[in-house]
């Protein structure tokens, strides 16, 4: 074989064995670099007889038009590898299973709520709103409610700092006087929402949830909201055999008023309740207050209290909740911790 011949072998060998592109390059300056060893050869041409410069000038050339494609060759090589490396390290398995949505679900006293509004839609009230912040006049004043109230103390209430006369309710009553205010007799309505007051421990949270009733006519008696309040609890409990008690009690807005308790629905054995822990051995739960509706009231909102009359209630359904699932801290509804939330999706 030539000495050109035996380059070019050489070189093709040379670079088979590389597979880094830098140190194809290097090795590359020593075939064909200014120094490299065929450009020594193409040097060597110039001391050649006239006649023989010709055919080796070819070689030389011939050669290296071959170590050219070789090296080309091996550099397409190296990249291809690369790249064949890169996708590897980055391949994607589209075929892997997902990992899934969380759902989320509605919170335990929501579902309380949806169901209270579902039960008193069916039977003709409708659904009410009003501000979480109210004003000093629809929160007491106007629901009859004396200068000197305990229930107006800064121990009780929150006060909204630098604005006089603004606080946040401090129950859904102000939600009453707003909707006598806006529309006329006869009404029917419940009106659930938060309520804030200064109090915190397993069951009293600073804010927390009531629902109101209020039903005025020309003839709605005591006895209608015993019939409307007992039949809606045996309803949303699904205890036909529930019983209530009317305690009498004192709102200033209502008289007479009555305090609300219904049979504890954890030892109730046919119609008799022994007594157990949660309803602190006395077989009776505390569920809400009410009354008829003070004859002041309605002045304050301009309902003739000679034609009109009617009952009104406030409930806490963030204790029904409790009973309903059997949650015995009403802490954990404010809380936000998924362990407890996620059981009731
Ligand atoms: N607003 C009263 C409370 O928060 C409950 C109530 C409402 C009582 C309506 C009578 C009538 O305690």
């Amino acid at each position: 074989m030539s000495d050109v011949e035996q380059l070019v072998a050489a070189a093709s060998a040379e670079f088979a064995g590389i597979d880094d592109a830098a140190q194809l390059e290097q090795v590359k300056a020593r075939y064909l670099g200014k120094s490299g060893s065929l450009t020594e050869l193409l040097k060597g041409l110039g001391k050649l007889p006239p006649e023989e410069r010709k055919a080796r000038g070819a070689a030389i050339n011939s050669a290296k038009e071959r170590i050219e494609a070789a090296l080309q060759q091996r550099r397409e090589a190296i990249r291809a590898a690369v790249l064949q490396a890169q996708l590897h390290a980055e391949a994607l398995d589209v075929t892997l299973p997902g990992r899934g949505m969380g759902v989320g679900g509605l919170h335990p006293v929501t579902r309380t709520l949806e169901r209270i509004e579902e039960l008193f839609r069916s039977i003709g009230f409708d659904v009410a709103d009003g501000p979480e912040i109210e004003d000093d006049f629809h929160n007491f004043t106007a629901l009859n409610t004396p200068e000197n109230h305990p229930a107006r103390s800064m121990h009780d209430t929150f006060y909204i700092e630098n604005t006089p006369g603004l606080l946040l309710r401090t129950h859904t009553s102000p939600i009453q006087v707003r909707h006598m205010e806006s529309h006329k007799p006869p009404l029917r309505v419940i009106a659930p929402g938060r309520v804030y007051r200064v109090d915190s421990d397993a069951t009293h949270s600073p804010m927390f949830h009531q629902v109101e009733g209020l039903w005025i006519d020309e003839d709605v008696s005591f006895a209608d909201l015993k019939g409307v309040f007992t039949d809606f609890l045996r309803r949303f409990f699904e205890k036909p055999e529930l019983r209530t008690r009317f305690r009498p009690s004192f709102f200033p807005f209502t008289e007479p008023s009555a305090e609300i308790d219904m049979s504890c629905v954890f030892c109730d054995e046919g119609g008799v309740n022994r007594g157990c822990r949660v309803c602190g051995h006395t077989g009776w739960l505390e569920i809400a207050g009410s009354g008829m509706v003070h004859p002041n009231v309605l002045r304050h909102v301009g309902i003739d209290s000679e034609k009109y009359i009617g009952f009104a209630f406030g409930m806490g359904p963030d204790r029904l909740t409790m009973l309903r699932y059997g949650v015995s801290d009403l802490r954990l509804f404010f809380d936000g911790d998924l362990r407890f939330l996620s059981q009731f999706k």
